[in-house]
């Protein structure tokens, strides 16, 4: 059985934690070791899981030899040396979004995973969403025709930025907490990687409380299919909104158009002081497992960290990495073209000039 490990267990670590957990209860994969810096979360988590915990990913790494797959789900800025050390050790990579902030950071990355023979998946859930899917499928068939135009949103609720991270927000930004997802999904959409790009943002609400980044950012990408796209990202949404994430986008082609509300998937609910509020059953669903009677996830949250298992599982069994690879979807190589995109954002905001990815 295939056994994996964990470095970074924070919020979304334990994502990642709770679907090895809950495919280990199906005999897929071991949950075997994971890793945080935060002493305090580390000995809460590795008891919650009942695992193996260390304070030094290399540490994990050498001692822990018959791990086969590792996940990375550090902080934005630090998943680059897990992923190399881990990639120099053999050991496949299932690595959060965005795979780095700096384009030379994701080819050495890449070239890693390529010199050591080891899968790079990166975690661009989107893609496994059912609505999304259908979406790509519609506009693959060709049947908007060329697509012309688009425009992409994604904002968080303040609570993100100033309550979840306040640590490391301002070595981040809107552009690589949430653009990336949004523009790697329009690119995975349409097949066609970014070109040039002109943006523009605010620093106002976070810096005023001591965060040193963009509430939002606003940007116009043109992608190689000639298409032109604009994107409004931000994490400063008030805390009443009624989902923790709005997002959505549209696409316009010479024949027809495609809309999705990624948000409002049409449950709602209120309670008391706490107004309307939507929830997106598709991301992150929680149900009674008939066979444990303890909770069962489900949605794409959870679906894009099993298909890195499935792959691994088909890798273990004598698979071929090249004929994987030409199947799986998300790859470093998106990871790339995504920070490409993301780079160029930071550039043109820095420059007020339109800056080529
Ligand atoms: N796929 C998604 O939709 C999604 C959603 C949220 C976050 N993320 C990504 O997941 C990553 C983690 O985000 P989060 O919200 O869980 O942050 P977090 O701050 O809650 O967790 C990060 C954890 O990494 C630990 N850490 C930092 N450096 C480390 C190191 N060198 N070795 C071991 N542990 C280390 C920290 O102590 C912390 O516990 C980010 O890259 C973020 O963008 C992805």
């Amino acid at each position: 059985m295939i056994k994996l490990g964990v470095v970074g267990a924070g919020k979304f670590g334990t994502n990642i934690l709770n679907a090895f957990k809950q495919l280990e209860s199906e005999g897929k994969c071991k949950l075997a070791a994971i890793c945080d810096i935060n002493k305090e979360l580390l000995e809460n988590q590795a008891k919650k899981y009942s695992v193996k915990g260390y304070a030094d990913y290399k540490e994990m790494i050498d001692r822990e030899k018959d791990i086969y797959g590792i996940a990375v789900a550090t902080p934005d800025p630090f998943h680059r040396e897990p992923v190399l050390y881990a990639a120099g050790a053999g050991k496949h990579i299932f690595v959060e979004k965005p795979m780095d902030i700096t384009v030379e950071g994701c080819k050495e990355m890449l070239d890693a995973c390529k010199k050591n023979k080891v899968l790079l998946q990166v975690d661009f859930h989107k893609r496994f969403d059912p609505f999304h899917i259908a979406v790509r499928n519609e506009i693959r068939e060709g049947r908007a025709g060329e697509i012309e135009y688009g425009y992409a949103y994604m904002e968080d609720k303040i609570i993100v930025p100033r309550d979840w991270f306040p640590g490391w927000a301002s070595k981040s930004s809107p552009a690589w907490f949430l653009g990336v997802h949004m523009f790697d999904l329009i690119r995975w959409i349409m097949g066609s990687n970014g070109k040039q790009v002109y943006a523009r943002g605010r620093k106002l609400k976070l810096k005023s409380l001591g965060i040193d980044t963009y509430d939002s950012i606003s940007s116009m990408v043109e992608f190689e299919n000639g298409a032109v796209v604009s994107f409004d990202v931000s994490w400063i949404l008030p805390e009443d909104f009624e989902a923790i994430v709005n997002q959505g986008f549209r696409l316009v082609g010479e024949k027809g158009l495609v809309e999705c509300d990624s948000q409002d998937r049409g449950t709602r609910a209120s309670y008391e002081k706490q107004g309307v509020m939507t929830y997106n059953p598709v991301f992150l669903n929680e149900s009674r497992d008939a066979k444990t009677g303890g909770t069962r996830y489900s949605g794409y949250g959870i679906e894009s960290i099993a298909d890195f298992v499935y792959n691994l599982e088909y890798l273990a069994g004598g698979g071929s990495l090249d004929k994987l690879e030409g199947g799986v979807t998300g790859l470093g190589e998106d990871g790339l073209e995504v920070t490409k995109i993301a780079v160029a954002v930071h550039k043109s905001l820095d420059s007020g000039k339109i800056e080529l990815v």
